[in-house]
């Protein structure tokens, strides 16, 4: 379907839509109690994030920084520690940089464009929180508008990512868009998006909006939308597991470092300085993959003596060595968290 007909027929659209969303919605924090406060952080975490995985954070979050006040005076260590495991820490940092710009305010502007001037504000956020906390008129659309906008009117246009996508697909979003109710319009596209409109095996027999749907009908709504493939590169890591009198050797990524700026990791060779050798001849401990952005990464861990380091390792910048009951005040980043948990148990 070209989207001209599903315009002709948008406010039955739009009925379709918010009174499934009325009855079928999840019951989520920024939904039951809602404030402004809330919704930022919440939209903060869900890019990138699934709702399953940010409740307890969020529940967490709310605990620790109440409000914008508690958050700007905190300092950036305590913001990125209470993120820990979320991952893509810009977004706390960034959080942590608009609660500081709110608080320097007399109130918090009301207005998309107003918002977009903040910092960490961008087109998705910016609908997302004017809509939802004044009734702005503006459409989100994220990965799973997309995917309900390319289904419902069979759109085929080979898109280069996402980010290329959601912006080929904003006037369609706007001229969908329910004015009465914008904010609960978006959550119920976001919410169809990731209750029904799943990228595989969508169920469309219990869709409510199937009878707008040009591929619901064509019986291949998982042929939209067509995002080019991601190339994703393979990288092989090598890691150090250093435990030496009850301390385990770590690296600190430097303040301002523009990735994992004041992060631990494992260290990997490249922060042992000449370490190649080195773990050529040393005991593999444990192997783990994973996946982030366009990179698929094995990371080997191998069990090294102290004595064995490189002599000119122990001067390198960076490298710590912290008490193994201290390492709960530090912030790991990504899974190392759980490897240095696993790794302690199996260990010692
Ligand atoms: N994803 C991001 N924000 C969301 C929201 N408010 N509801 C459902 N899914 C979301």
């Amino acid at each position: 379907m070209a989207p001209l007909p599903l315009i002709a027929q948008k406010n039955a659209f739009q009925d379709a839509l918010l009174s499934w969303y009325r009855v079928h919605q999840r019951k989520l924090p920024w939904r039951t109690a809602p404030s402004l406060y809330k919704t930022v952080v919440s939209e903060f975490m869900l890019q990138q994030t699934q709702v399953k995985t940010v409740l307890p954070y969020l529940a967490r979050w709310v605990e620790v920084f109440p409000d914008f006040a508690t958050l700007a005076a905190a300092s950036e260590e305590q913001v990125v520690k209470n993120w820990e495991g979320l991952g893509y820490y810009t977004r706390a940092r960034n959080l942590h940089k608009l609660a500081k710009a709110l608080v320097a305010l007399p109130a918090p502007p009301r207005t998309r464009e107003a918002w977009l001037e903040l910092p960490g504000i961008g087109p998705y956020t910016s609908a997302a929180i004017t809509s939802i906390s004044f009734g702005t008129p503006a459409a989100v659309v994220d990965g799973n508008v997309v995917r309900i906008l390319t289904r419902l009117t069979a759109d085929a246009t080979p898109f280069r990512d996402s980010a290329s996508a959601s912006k080929a697909l904003a006037s369609l979003a706007d001229a969908l868009l329910n004015h009465d109710e914008p904010g609960d319009h978006n959550q119920a596209m976001m919410e169809l998006g990731a209750t029904v409109c799943h990228r595989q095996n969508p169920l469309c027999t219990v869709c409510p909006v199937l009878k707008f749907c040009a591929a619901g009908r064509t019986g291949e709504p998982e042929a939209y939308p067509r995002l080019a493939a991601k190339a994703i590169e393979q990288r092989a890591v090598s890691r150090a597991w250093c435990l030496h009198k009850g301390k385990l050797l770590l690296h600190r990524t430097a303040g301002d470092a523009r990735r994992l700026a004041n992060m631990h990791e494992l260290p990997a060779a490249e922060h042992l300085g000449q370490a190649e050798a080195v773990f050529a001849k040393a005991e593999l401990l444990a192997k783990k993959k994973r996946g982030i952005t366009r990179f698929a990464i094995t990371e080997s861990i191998y069990t090294l003596a102290a004595s064995s380091l490189p002599a000119e390792s122990v001067k390198r910048p960076g490298l710590v060595w912290v008490a193994i009951e201290k390492l709960d005040t530090l912030t790991l980043s990504g899974p190392h968290r759980r490897w240095v948990t696993e790794l302690l148990a199996k260990t010692r």
